[in-house]
């Protein structure tokens, strides 16, 4: 196998463990044998257990001597909660590292040079971009930033609309989308609406599975906005936490949510609208239903623009099909 193609074994292996490592990052790890055969695949564990590297090669034992391991994020060179993993790589008699994306975090970093002084060989950059916009991009966007990455998600129809002229919105997307947008609950740290989405849809907002049961992992539940909602709103149900913020300041928002890494904001055009004109929103997901909806209730209110000059400008960053609808991926430009 080569390295890219091991690489994307690696990446396969960091998204299946995607949302549940925060604070640290979804890596994923395969060892190659002398003879460059798969020999052990690894993920890292929530916090405080194994990373990626140690558990692949844990999997690959024997068979690791000689090898190449093939890493999504440069192998750690520190003490943490657990040793460092380029001891674990040089004690287990691997003579090659591979690796995706280079540590952004200065204590963590160091580990391919120590890797190259300890005479093993080292290659940077396998697939660097696809991972970075993958499954390390919340991570790398908090250690550059100290901020959570924020991505709005909404569905519209092709028209910009986000119901019909009634209010009524179920459904403007397929099933296929919405289950698209569960699995991203499922990995998301916490999922955003306004107390206009609480009032208008009481949504559960929670991450489920195609049957309708719970997802095994649950995000935090963020209800923003001054009003009280009420005490049977299905949000507040136990099916996981939720936290209520009583502010309309999206930095506030952000710094009460500090501590997390992944946000997805699910609210409606005014709280859509106030995060858009207050700058804090990293990625746009738009899923777009072949239907025209007409009528006053856009997808998004005010984002602070009153003439083209000043429009806010983004760039795709992909497009896919989910069954009959579209899914747009945007980045600030
Ligand atoms: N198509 C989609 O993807 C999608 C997604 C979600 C909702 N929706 C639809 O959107 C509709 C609800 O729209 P909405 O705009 O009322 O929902 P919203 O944006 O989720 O909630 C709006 C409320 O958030 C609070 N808020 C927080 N920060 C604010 C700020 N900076 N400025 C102003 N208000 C702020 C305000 O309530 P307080 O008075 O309590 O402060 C405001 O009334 C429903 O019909 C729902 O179906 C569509």
């Amino acid at each position: 196998m080569n390295l890219e193609t091991a690489m994307r074994l690696a990446i396969e292996q960091s998204e299946r463990v995607k949302g549940a490592t925060y604070p640290n990052p979804p890596v994923g790890a395969v060892i190659l044998d002398s003879d460059n055969e798969v020999a052990g695949v690894g993920a890292t564990e929530p916090p405080g257990g194994p990373h990626a590297e140690v558990l692949a090669l844990r999997r690959a034992g024997q068979r690791a001597v000689g090898g190449t391991a093939v890493v999504t994020l440069e192998p750690c060179n520190h003490h943490g909660r657990t040793p460092p993993c380029v001891d674990a790589l040089v004690a287990a008699g691997i003579s090659a590292v591979a690796y995706a994306v280079t540590d952004p975090n200065p204590v963590a970093a160091g580990g391919a040079a120590r890797l190259g002084e300890l005479g093993l060989e080292v290659v940077a950059g396998v697939l660097a971009d696809e991972v970075s916009r993958g499954p390390l991009r919340e991570w790398l966007h908090k250690q550059r930033t100290g901020m959570p990455h924020v991505t709005w998600k909404f569905a519209t129809s092709v028209d910009g609309r986000s119901a019909a002229a009634d209010g009524s919105s179920q459904w403007i997307t397929s099933e296929a989308a919405r289950a698209d947008v569960h699995r991203r609950r499922a990995v998301a740290d916490a999922v955003l609406v306004g107390t206009g989405t609480v009032f208008t849809d009481d949504p559960l907002l929670t991450a489920r599975l195609p049957d309708g049961s719970l997802a095994e992992r649950q995000p935090l539940r963020v209800v923003v906005g001054e009003r009280e909602i009420p005490p049977e709103a299905k949000i507040l149900n136990d099916d996981s936490r939720t936290m209520v913020i009583r502010t309309r300041d999206p930095h506030e928002v952000i710094k009460a949510l500090s501590d997390r890494t992944d946000l997805l904001l699910e609210g409606g055009p005014t709280l859509a609208g106030a995060f858009l004109r207050a700058g804090v929103i990293d990625r746009i997901l738009a899923y777009i239903g072949p239907i025209l909806l007409g009528g006053p209730i856009t997808a998004v209110d005010d984002v602070g623009v009153l003439s083209i000059a000043h429009a806010q400008r983004w760039r795709f960053d992909g497009v896919e099909s989910i069954g009959p609808d579209v899914l747009l991926s945007l980045v600030p430009n």
